[in-house]
């Protein structure tokens, strides 16, 4: 039998796809966070987190497929992530996990999901300031 994945039980792609949105809607209005995006396009990069996140809670394996492994510190190389970056980041992603309701999202798996993105926005960090 197949298991069920936290992928499944937070609504699969629907969830993944909203949370992503609302992540990137408000990531095109953050004055920090907007420079540090190279293309004029956030589409295409909120599709990358899309996929990996889908990915990481069980859901289909379209990241690897297409960006083979993740080694995200090394992909974030590139961009200065201090406090301040990290900080911005995570506001983002507290709005768009507060913009799923409780039916589909609950408290354990809304817990679980917050403790995961502090922790890899805390491990994303590659400058002290
Ligand atoms: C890519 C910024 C944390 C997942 C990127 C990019 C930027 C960025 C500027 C390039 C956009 C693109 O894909 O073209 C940041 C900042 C963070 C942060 C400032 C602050 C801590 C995270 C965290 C995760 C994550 C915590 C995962 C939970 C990704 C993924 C990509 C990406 C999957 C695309 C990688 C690829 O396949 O090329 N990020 N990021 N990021 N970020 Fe972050």
């Amino acid at each position: 039998a197949t298991q069920r994945t936290f992928y499944d039980e937070v609504g699969g792609a629907e969830t993944f796809d909203k949370l992503t949105a609302k992540f990137y809607e408000e990531v095109a209005a953050d004055e920090v966070l907007r420079p540090l995006y190279p293309e004029e396009d956030l589409g295409p990069a909120e599709r990358r987190l899309r996929m990996f996140l889908e990915q990481y809670w069980g859901g289909p394996r379209t990241y690897s497929d297409e960006r083979g492994h993740p080694r995200l510190r090394m992909r974030h190389h590139p961009f200065r992530i201090g406090p301040i970056e990290r900080d911005a980041w995570l506001r983002c992603m507290h709005i768009a996990i507060a913009s799923i309701d409780s039916d589909t999202l609950d408290d354990p798996h809304r817990r679980v999901l917050v403790d995961y993105m502090e922790m890899a926005a805390n491990s994303m960090m590659n400058s002290p300031v």
